[in-house]
C-alpha cells in the first residue's frame, strides 16, 4: 500500500489518498484494486500529448493525403466475376465455421440519451424490437442458412455488462445457443481532470471510463474471448457497432473479398452522402490506409471534387470491418509501441466530489476521457481489403435522440429497405420521394435478410400476406 501511495504521490496524483483513513476496509481494498490498474507511465504520457500539448491538431499532412482505393460495387453483384467469385468463397468459409460475429457495445450511448445499455433500445417500426434482438436473428437466420454455429462475441463495460447479459437470460438468448454467445468486459482508463488529475468520483472511487471500441482488440485477448475463438477453429470476426441495425451481418461477398485478398482487417466504405457528412474517410498516407475523422479533415479537403465534378475523399466509414484472428491476437497482446492503438482525447461530464466531498454533477465537459478507435489499427494491417456497400442496405445508425441518425431515420430507413426488397419480388407499395413508405412494414431477418433471400422466400409462400399498416412477415 505504502509503496503505491508513494508512486501515486510521485507522479502528481497523490489527491486520490484524500480520503482514504477515513474509509472502512472494505472500501479501502477497492479503491486500491483499482488503483493497482492504473498505468501511470501511460497516464503521464497521456497527460503531455493530450491534455498539455498546446498543438492540439492531428499532425497529419494534408498536402500528402489521397483517396484510398477501394473496390465498388457493380450493378448486378452476381453478374460481376470478380463478386460472384468472392461470394463462393465466403459462403465457403461461413459454411466451414471460420466466421464469427462481433459486436461492440461497451458505449455509454450519452447522445441518445437512453438509461440502459444501447442494445437494449427497441428500433423496429412494427415489432419494437431491440438492437440485440435484431443482430441475434441475423446471426441465426444464417446460422440456419449456412447449416453452421455462428459464435457471437458481445464486447460490453464494467457499467453495462450485468444489464446486458440479464437482457439476454431474459430473452432466452433470442434463439441463439447459450454457449455460442460470449461476453467480454472491455478495458478501463482514468479519467482526468482538465489538470490532468485523476477524478475522484466518490471518497474511495476514481473515475474510471472504457477505454473505446479500440479496446476491443486488447479485451479480446485479456478477457480470454480470443483463446476461446482459437479453441473453436474460428479464422475471422465480423465487427459491427451496436448502433447500426441496418448492418449486413453476415455478408459473403465481404469475407470473400477479405480472404482472396489475404487481409488482416477489411472495412466497408459507404459514398458520402453530401461533402461534410460526419464520418470518418478513407485515405492513403505515407502508403498506409489510415481513417482520418471528419473533425481532422478540412473542409476543403471534404469538399474537393475530381474532374468529374465526383467527391475526392469519398469514401466513408461506418465502422464494419472483417478482423482476422492472428491480426487481433498480434495487436491486442503486443507490448511494442508501434502496435498499440493510440488514445484520443474526448471531454466529457464526469461526476465528482468536491473538495468538500459533495458528489456534483457538472452541466458541462470538466473532464478528458482517453479512447482507442478500432479504425487505427487499419494502418498496421496487411493488405487492407475495401470494399463499398449500398447504404440502404448497411447504415442508418441511432446515434442521437432528435435529427439526423435519430431511431425516426433508422426506422424510416428500415422501411425504406423492406419497401425496396418488396417491390424486387414485385409487391410496389407507396412511398415518398426518398423511398419511405407510409405505412409501418416489418420483415424479420428469420424471414429474410438481404433482398435476394427475401424475394426467394416470398415468392415460396403459398399464401400472400396483405400490405397494410403493420405488417409483419416472418
Ligand atoms: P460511439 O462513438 O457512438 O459512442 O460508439 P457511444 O459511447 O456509444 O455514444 P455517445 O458518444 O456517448 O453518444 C460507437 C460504437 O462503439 C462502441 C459503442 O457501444 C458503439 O457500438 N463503444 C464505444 C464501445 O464498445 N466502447 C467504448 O468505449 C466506446
Amino acid at each position: 500500500m505504502q509503496d503505491l501511495r508513494e508512486r501515486f504521490e510521485k507522479a502528481g496524483q497523490g489527491h486520490v489518498f484524500k480520503y482514504f483513513d477515513a474509509l472502512d476496509k472494505g472500501e479501502q481494498e477497492a479503491l486500491l484494486n483499482q488503483l493497482k490498474m492504473v498505468d501511470l507511465d501511460e497516464l503521464e504520457r497521456l497527460n503531455k500529448t493530450l491534455v498539455f500539448a498546446k498543438n492540439t491538431d492531428a499532425g497529419i499532412d494534408f498536402s500528402k493525403l489521397a483517396p484510398a482505393p477501394y473496390i465498388p460495387l457493380p450493378p448486378e453483384k452476381d453478374a460481376d466475376a470478380q463478386w460472384a467469385k468472392a461470394k463462393e468463397v465466403g459462403e465457403e468459409a461461413i459454411r466451414s465455421g471460420k466466421l464469427a460475429a462481433f459486436v461492440v457495445a461497451g458505449g455509454q450511448g450519452t447522445r441518445l440519451g437512453f438509461n440502459a445499455p444501447k442494445g437494449l433500445y427497441k428500433v423496429t417500426p412494427v415489432k419494437q424490437k431491440s438492437l440485440f434482438q435484431v443482430f441475434a436473428e441475423k446471426i441465426l437466420s444464417a446460422s440456419r442458412k449456412y447449416g453452421v454455429r455462428i459464435p457471437w462475441i458481445v464486447m460490453t463495460s464494467h457499467i453495462n455488462n450485468a444489464a446486458t447479459v440479464e437482457f439476454f437470460e431474459e430473452n432466452a438468448y433470442f434463439g441463439l445457443d447459450k454457449d455460442d454467445v460470449i461476453f467480454f468486459k472491455q478495458g478501463l482508463m482514468p479519467a482526468v481532470d482538465l489538470g490532468g488529475k485523476i477524478i475522484l468520483e466518490g471518497k474511495g472511487k476514481i473515475a474510471m471510463t472504457p477505454d473505446g471500441h479500440g479496446g476491443c482488440l486488447r479485451g479480446m485477448v485479456r478477457s480470454g474471448a480470443l483463446a476461446e475463438l482459437k479453441r473453436r477453429g474460428l479464422e475471422c470476426v465480423s465487427y459491427f457497432q451496436v448502433d447500426n441495425p441496418l448492418v449486413n451481418i453476415i455478408d459473403p461477398y465481404f469475407v470473400g473479398f477479405h480472404i482472396l485478398g489475404k487481409s488482416d482487417m477489411s472495412s466497408k466504405m459507404i459514398p458520402k452522402a453530401y461533402a461534410l457528412e460526419k464520418v470518418g474517410h478513407f485515405c492513403m498516407l505515407d502508403g498506409k490506409l489510415t481513417v482520418v475523422e471528419y473533425s481532422d479533415l478540412p473542409a476543403q479537403y471534404q469538399e474537393q471534387v475530381d474532374e468529374n465534378g465526383k467527391l475526392k475523399f469519398i469514401a466513408g466509414s461506418v465502422a464494419i470491418h472483417i478482423l482476422d484472428v492472428g491480426f487481433i491476437e498480434r495487436l491486442g497482446s503486443s507490448t511494442k509501441p508501434e502496435d498499440r492503438l493510440p488514445f484520443h482525447r474526448a471531454n466529457k461530464k464526469i461526476p465528482f466530489i468536491d473538495d468538500s466531498g459533495v458528489l456534483q454533477k457538472p452541466e458541462k465537459p470538466n473532464g478528458i476521457k482517453f479512447e482507442m478507435f478500432v479504425f487505427d489499427a487499419l494502418p498496421m494491417a496487411a493488405n487492407p481489403v475495401i470494399i463499398e456497400g449500398f447504404r440502404g442496405d448497411e447504415f442508418s445508425p441511432v446515434k442521437n435522440a432528435e435529427g439526423l441518425d435519430s431511431p425516426a431515420t433508422c426506422k424510416a430507413h428500415q422501411k425504406a429497405q423492406w419497401a425496396r426488397w418488396l417491390a424486387a419480388a414485385g409487391v410496389n407499395i407507396d412511398t415518398d420521394k426518398d423511398g419511405i413508405p407510409g405505412i409501418d412494414i416489418e420483415i424479420s431477418p428469420l424471414f429474410a435478410s438481404n433482398q435476394a433471400d427475401f424475394v426467394a422466400s416470398w415468392n415460396a409462400l403459398g399464401q400472400k400476406p396483405e400490405i397494410r399498416n403493420g405488417l409483419y412477415i416472418a
